[in-house]
Formats: C-alpha cells, structure tokens, sequence
C-alpha cells in the first residue's frame, strides 16, 4: 500500500520567516506540497512511532494538503496524528496540542494575515516538539533537502473522515480528531481570572471581537460568549471561511477598518480587538483609543502579575529587533533582562525553553508566553481583559497612565509593497554600503549615534544570525530600521520602523505622524526610497 513517488526538486521551497509561503496555484502543481513534506520528514530523526500533529486555519486547500499529510505521514512510520476537526487548529492550538500531547512535532497549514482562496496563498510550517517553529538549522536542513529530493513515500488509500471526533486506523498509524478548542480554552482558565472577567462582562462592560472569517471564530465563540458571558455577536465574522469572505485576514487599521471604526464611533464599546488567519496575532482598540503592539507589549508585560498565571512575576521579556523600546523601559523598573531578537517567533523559542523570558512581542501584532511556543491573540485579549477587571479603567486610562509613568515612544511601521526584488535588494546594498559613514552626520531626523546591521547571537546555543535588518540611531533615542519583509510571496516588501521617544515630562500627547514627521523624511533621504523604488509614499502605515 506504500507507494514511492518519483519527483524532481522544486528550486522555490526555501521556508521564510514563517514555514513556506507561495500561492495556492503553486502549490497545486503535482508533487509540490508532497515534496515538501517529505524534505521535512527526511530532515528529522527518530519520530518513528511517534505522535505528529496537524490542522490549519481552514483556507483554501487546508483539507486536501492534510489529506496528502496524513497518507504521508502513515507511510513514513508515524505512530499517531492527531487532526483538529475539520483540519481546524489555530496556530497557538496547535502549539499547545503539541506539548500537551508530548508529540514529536507538527505542521501547521497557514498563510497566517495572508488572504485565502484558489488564487491567494497556503503555507506549511513545521514545529517541533517544544511547539515552536523550526529553527533556522532545521529549516536551512529541509531546504536543503528540498533541493535534491528525488521520491516520497505515500500510502495508497482512501481519504480520512476528519470531520467526527475520534480514532481511525491508516496502514499501520491511528488517525485522532481532536476537538480544536477544548484543550486551548482549558489552557486559558489556568491563567487568567475567568471569574473576574465574567463579573467584569456582567456589571456592563462591553466587547467586540473579529474573528475576520478566520480560524478564532470557534475559539473565541467558545471563551468570550460562552465561558465569560459575552452576548452573542460579541464575536464577529465568527465562521472560518476559505477565503476569509474575500478580506485580508490581518488585524492592521487597514484591513481591519470596520472594528477601527466602531471602536472610534461615539457609541463605541469599551473594548475592541481581532485576529488573524491563524490565530497568533491581535489587534487592541480601546474606546476611542488605538495601541500600538509595541506598546501593548509594554502595557502586558507592566501589568502581568495582575493575572493568577503571571501572579509570580516574569523572569524576562523579550522583544523583536524593530519593536518599539516600549517594553525596555518596563524591564528596566521590574529589574528583569530584555532580551532583543530578529524578526520572527522562531528566535523567542530558546529564550522561553531556558526560562529566561516570560513574556515576548512584536511590532507586527504578535503577543505571547511561555504558555505555548507560538504568539497568540486570543491570549493576549485575554491579558487585557484580565487587567481592565482587576484595574477597573478604561484602556484610555491605562495607556495615560503608562505613559506617565515610563514616557512614549511614538511608533509606526510604513510598507512599500510589491516592489521588483532586485530594486529592494539594491536599496537595502546601498544603505548597507553607507552604513559606516552615517555615525556623526546630521539629516533631518538629527545627529546620528550609530548604524549597523544586526546580528543576534542566541545566548542558549550561541548561534549567530546575521543581516536581519538595518538600525539607524540618532542621538535622542530616536530610531529607524529597514528590512525586507520575509512573509510575502510576490515581489518584495520594503519596512521601515520609525520610532521617537519622549520622556514622561516631555509631550504625550501629540498626534503619532507630526511625532514622527522629521524621523520619516530621514527615512527617505538615507534610503532613497523614492529612487529605488520610483514610490513618494508608503502603501500601508500601521
Ligand atoms: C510572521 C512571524 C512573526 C514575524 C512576522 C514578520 O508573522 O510569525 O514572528 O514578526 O511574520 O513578518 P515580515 O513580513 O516582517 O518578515
Ligand atoms: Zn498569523
């Protein structure tokens, strides 16, 4: 019944930030998926037997590639997967059923904020038996293999029902669906103060959640309205959709407009967030009062011990390269190491394992713990709620607050999409080639400190990762950082980070684009954004 397949290597499997992204199209092209998946399996040792989890955020082609995974999976000598129902499983879901279930790793089929749909993007990403992703030694390892593969093997039989809870048998390997929600809302009654919560909810607070046609529509359903006693239609867009209903699944004031606009209307609720595809990320709106991911690391981290998980403090925090210097400041008054990684979760894995960080975040909307090894947006809506129903403020007041107490650090992150790649290639080899000669200078954002490129040296495995994007440092504290977008699968995205700090004295409350104003036209100047790009303005500001 196992058949070996004879294929030749695809040369564009190299997996980015986030596992391999391409369109739906590519993937659909015969042996693409297969290949991949089996350049996995060939990169790992020992998991004969052993448990192998996987589900999806139900996109477009989720179902037919956990078919072929779970034929693939039986002919490789797996002893057991386990399938959200449905190929349901959200992304911190399926990290959580990883280390629960003590699994020897999983693949997780997402194209995470990407859109869905026949003509729009599918991924797949592996993770390993922390519940993180891969590390780069793992994924260079596949890709590796992707490039020389030349057969997979494949068990001849007929699709599995993953649609009714329970076991079945494949060739010699048990096939288990799996609620996807239970466990994760289990896991969430552990550290947060549900009771708290449902008082809070039930004195008149109120709530909107967008689950934006995605993957947390199930999840949030089940803890918002039935667990804390939301009402129904707190959550919206609640049913998982292949093609998220045409929308760009990703929780940014650009796609996720309509929650903008109900957050900022006069009868606005008290709270406001969504989440992405896949569940990892989210997006806070208090009423009539936006917060930046960096900031709502800071506010998360500054507050933590107000939720029963947390009660004990944190032993760290950690942030990646672009994200604001928010948190720093918080670290800094608890007395606990931050700790500044690439972009990518990937790098917060070894830091969580060693228990030398509790807490992590990203600019691009990702929170999360050691509670699993992946971000996680229903969690961090979580956190929030708990500290509102300890704090009894509003978000406005928590954010004045924080303000007050740490300064601020006006932030926003401006996209250039869709640019050729070898002109973003070009600008970011210029800007590294003028790198040294920038320190002492003075443009428009003021006097340079210094400029380099990152490099981060894990201090667990002492692995070094070079070239993850380029830091411009000016005298007062203001920041600007230029990468290449890893996530994209057309073309190339240019980010620019641009940040300004100003002390607890200085003026908190001015409008975020004038703050960033002078920083901004720096960007451009030392980038020459324009020339390289032929564009005189960004595509996204979030
Ligand atoms: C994914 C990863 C995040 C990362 C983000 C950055 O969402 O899970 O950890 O921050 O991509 O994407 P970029 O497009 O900037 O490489
Ligand atoms: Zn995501």
């Amino acid at each position: 019944m196992i058949q070996t397949v004879a294929t030749k290597p695809f040369n564009d499997q190299k997996p980015g930030t986030s596992g391999l992204r391409k369109k739906v199209r590519v993937f659909q092209q015969p042996h693409y998926a297969e290949n991949f998946v089996q350049s996995v399996f060939d990169s790992l040792e020992g998991f004969e037997g052993e448990t192998l989890v996987v589900g999806g955020d139900g996109r477009y082609l989720n179902r037919d590639v956990i078919q072929i995974v779970l034929k693939m999976a039986a002919a490789n000598g797996f002893g057991r997967v386990l399938v959200g129902r449905g190929g349901i499983l959200s992304t911190p879901a399926a990290s959580h059923l990883i280390r629960s279930s003590g699994a020897f790793g999983g693949l997780v089929l997402s194209a995470s904020h990407n859109p869905g749909g026949p003509d729009e993007d599918f991924g797949i990403k592996y993770n390993v038996s922390n519940g993180g992703p891969a590390p780069e030694k793992v994924t260079d390892a596949i890709h590796a293999r992707t490039l020389s593969i030349d057969s997979y093997r494949i068990l001849e039989a007929g699709d599995v029902d993953i649609d009714a809870l329970g076991s079945t048998t494949l060739g010699g390997m048990t096939v288990e669906v799996v609620d996807p929600v239970a466990g994760y809302a289990e896991l969430m009654e552990t550290l947060f103060d549900f009771g708290a919560i449902r008082a809070m909810i039930a004195d008149g607070f109120t709530l909107s959640f967008d689950s934006m046609s995605a993957v947390t529509g199930p999840y949030a359903v089940e803890i918002f309205e039935k667990r804390l006693g939301a009402p129904a239609g707190t959550v919206r867009n609640a049913t998982p959709l292949p093609d998220f209903g045409h929308h760009h699944p990703d929780p940014n004031l650009v796609h996720a407009r309509e929650l903008y606009d109900r957050m900022m209307a006069p009868d606005a609720p008290d709270f406001g967030a969504a989440s992405d595809g896949d569940g990892d990320r989210n997006l806070i709106i208090g009423r009539h009062c936006y917060v930046t991911p960096s900031d709502s690391l800071a506010v998360l981290a500054a507050n933590a011990h107000l939720a029963p998980g947390y009660a004990a403090g944190l032993k760290g925090i950690a942030r990646s390269m672009p994200t604001s210097g928010a948190a720093d400041r918080v670290a800094e008054k608890l007395g606990i190491p931050l700790h500044e990684t690439p972009t990518g979760w990937k790098f917060f894995g070894n830091l969580l394992d060693a228990g030398m960080a509790t807490i992590c975040g990203e600019e691009s909307a990702g929170t999360g713990s050691d509670h699993v090894r992946e971000k996680d947006g229903i969690w961090a809506v979580l956190l929030w709620l708990n500290i509102l129903a300890v704090r009894r403020q509003s978000v406005a007041q928590v954010m004045a607050e924080h303000w007050a107490t740490y300064g601020r650090n006006y932030y926003a992150r401006h996209d250039y999409e869709g640019i050729a790649k070898d002109r973003a290639d070009a600008l970011m080899a210029a800007l590294r080639g003028g790198l040294e000669a920038l320190p002492g200078t003075t443009n428009s954002g003021g006097a340079v400190k210094a400029a380099d490129d990152f490099a981060y040296s894990d201090p667990t495995d002492q692995s070094v990762s070079r070239n993850q994007g380029v830091r411009v440092l000016f005298e007062d504290g203001s920041r600007v950082v230029f990468r290449l977008s890893g996530t994209g699968t057309e073309g190339a995205t240019l980010r620019v980070y641009i940040e300004r700090y100003v002390a607890k004295d200085g003026d908190l409350g001015l409008e975020t684009g004038e703050a960033l104003a002078p920083l901004v036209k720096a960007a451009q100047e030392m980038a020459d954004i324009t020339g390289f790009t032929g564009m005189d303005r960004p595509s996204v500001i979030t």
